[in-house]
């Protein structure tokens, strides 16, 4: 069984739906949900499954990045986990944090990457007259968004589309390809998905 942790910085759809994934017949479980928010609706419902939370507050930290991740560290490395999984997670690590959990660190991005890496990623979809979007799973290295994508789901851009429709047609695929790839991820299959 491996032991998953997420981290996330608001609502955490994405760890539901992995969480409730994992909820069944499922070679991972989640053992920690952890924030650098410590108002971010997803801890509540983290905690509403029975699952442990953790919040660390990244604003005291101030451009202390180093000493952010280290008091972050703190209850990631309590919890032992196997993979982590950034779910809407807002702030970016240091190579030094993402080298710790080289290989075993997964992230969810809405844009086809490598199209789109950072914020604003549906208006500037818009903006370049795309005629399909949608998000990308892909393993964390140090350079932003840039790792190997382990599976990508698309929808088509439609007339009258602004960014907050386009968002929640994507956001509706992100809910399926972050279950299904992890569940490849753990069983060792690093071949991209690709989600109709
Ligand atoms: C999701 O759309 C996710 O892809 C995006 O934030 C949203 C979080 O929603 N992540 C990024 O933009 C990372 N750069 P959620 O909290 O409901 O899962």
């Amino acid at each position: 069984m491996k032991r998953v942790a997420i981290l996330i910085s608001g609502g955490g759809s994405n760890m539901l739906a992995l969480a409730r994934d994992m909820a069944g017949d499922h070679p991972c479980r989640p053992v920690l949900v952890a924030s650098n928010d410590p108002q971010a609706g997803g801890l509540a419902r983290a905690a509403g499954m029975g699952i442990s939370t953790a919040a660390v507050d990244h604003r005291p930290f101030g451009k202390d990045r180093a000493g952010f991740e280290a008091a972050l560290l703190e209850p990631i490395l309590q919890a032992r986990p196997d993979i982590l999984c950034l779910a809407g997670f807002m702030r970016i690590l240091t190579p030094d944090f993402v080298r710790r959990f080289q290989g075993r660190m997964l992230n969810i991005h809405p844009s086809l990457l490598p199209k789109y890496p950072g914020l604003d990623t549906h208006a500037r979809a818009l903006a370049a007259g795309d005629a399909e979007a949608g998000c990308s799973v892909h393993e964390v290295t140090a350079e932003l968004d840039m790792g190997p994508v382990l599976g990508q789901a698309r929808v088509p851009v439609l007339p009258g589309d602004d960014a907050a429709s386009l968002a929640a047609r994507v956001l509706v695929q992100e809910h399926r390809l972050y279950p299904a790839v992890l569940r490849r991820f753990a069983a060792g299959n690093r071949d991209p998905l690709l989600l109709r």
